[in-house]
């Protein structure tokens, strides 16, 4: 077992002053997942190059894919990184649909500055008691909590979001007030995945429930928000994907106008990553087809880490505006 260590002593920062400015200033803070090197050095050197603060967060998978020990080496190394650029930007280190007691614990002892714990699924009985442990633990160390209220249709369901899965908005002050949470994801239509919405031809996405979003704001004034499943599912990409083999029929997103609509609210958290999954996809798929002798990875990565970087300003400037708000 590795020995604890504080978020401090990582150069991370917690959620909260990045939220209550997020949610002065009108913008939201990008939360992108990485599970690998190049695509946490595009996360930093974007958001460096942009001046935006940062979540860069990992999913229970993302962990065991790159074990625990070597990812909070890898946050030390984005700091210094961003530092090393002359950036003075704030990076928190985030874990993404955690769900258990345990493996939260385990992240606040491992260097995580926030983590999220997901009883979405539960009874809300049951959600309130764990968030409410969590937090408990979490407190003693500063380390900020996200906890979630309403479920986010699954890629595979047949019926997208149905009205039972929207967060109800009469629950959220009473989870708040008993949790002590530090921010809420809540559940107003978007999905995880590349395949958020089925359309038949035609057909454009369908509007986020904003009046959810509204009805929230008013019961928990000032309160932040948070906004999973919010890839836009870029389509130069999917069709770059499809172009070279891949096969990624009916792909569909979020609009960047919805996001930027929401960034504006109380949403102070934005979650992306299908697009960066995406990106890297489309340029890999791309480069090995265009050179089929190159066996060097350092070639296809590169070349998608590039195009990743590009993709996440983009995403800072015109989409959650936390550009230069570092
Ligand atoms: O919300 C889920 C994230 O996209 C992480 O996905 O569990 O496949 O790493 P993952
Ligand atoms: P996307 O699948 O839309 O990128 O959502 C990511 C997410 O919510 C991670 O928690
Ligand atoms: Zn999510």
């Amino acid at each position: 077992m590795s020995e604890m260590v504080h978020f401090t002593e990582l150069g991370l920062a917690n959620t909260r002053q990045m939220f209550a400015q997020a949610f002065a200033g009108g913008y939201a803070i990008p939360a992108y997942n990485f599970n690998n090197l190049e695509q946490l050095q595009a996360i930093i050197t974007a958001c460096a190059e942009t001046g935006s603060p940062v979540i860069i967060q990992v999913s229970k998978g993302a962990r065991e894919y790159a074990n625990a020990t070597m990812l909070r080496y890898m946050a030390l190394g984005a700091v210094k990184m961003a530092r090393e650029m002359g950036s003075t930007i704030p990076v928190c280190l985030h874990l993404d649909h955690g769900d258990s007691f345990e493996i939260c614990k385990s992240c606040v002892d491992n260097g995580f500055s926030s983590v999220m714990i997901d009883g979405s699924h539960l009874p809300y009985d049951e959600n309130v008691a764990l968030t409410r442990k969590v937090v408990e633990y979490a407190h003693q160390f500063d380390v900020t909590v996200e906890g979630e209220l309403g479920v986010l249709a699954g890629i595979e369901d047949e019926v997208q979001a149905a009205a039972s899965t929207y967060t109800k908005p009469e629950e959220v002050e009473d989870f708040v007030k008993k949790t002590g949470v530090d921010s809420l994801a809540i559940s107003i239509g978007t999905s995880h995945g590349a395949y958020k919405f089925k359309l038949k031809p035609g057909e454009s996405v369908p509007p986020l429930r904003f009046d959810i979003l509204e009805e929230v704001e008013k019961r928990i004034p000032g309160f932040p928000i948070v906004l999973h499943g919010a890839s836009s599912v870029v389509q130069d990409y999917v069709t770059l994907i499809n172009q070279y083999g891949g096969k990624m029929d009916g792909a569909v997103g979020v609009p960047e106008e919805q996001l930027r609509k929401a960034a504006k609210s109380a949403v102070c958290k934005i979650n992306i990553d299908s697009d960066g999954r995406l990106v890297v996809t489309a340029k890999v798929r791309e480069y090995l087809a265009n050179h089929p002798g190159e066996f060097d990875p350092r070639k296809y990565l590169g070349a998608a880490r590039k195009e990743l970087t590009e993709l996440l300003k983009h995403k800072n400037e015109t989409v959650l505006g936390s550009a230069g708000k570092a």
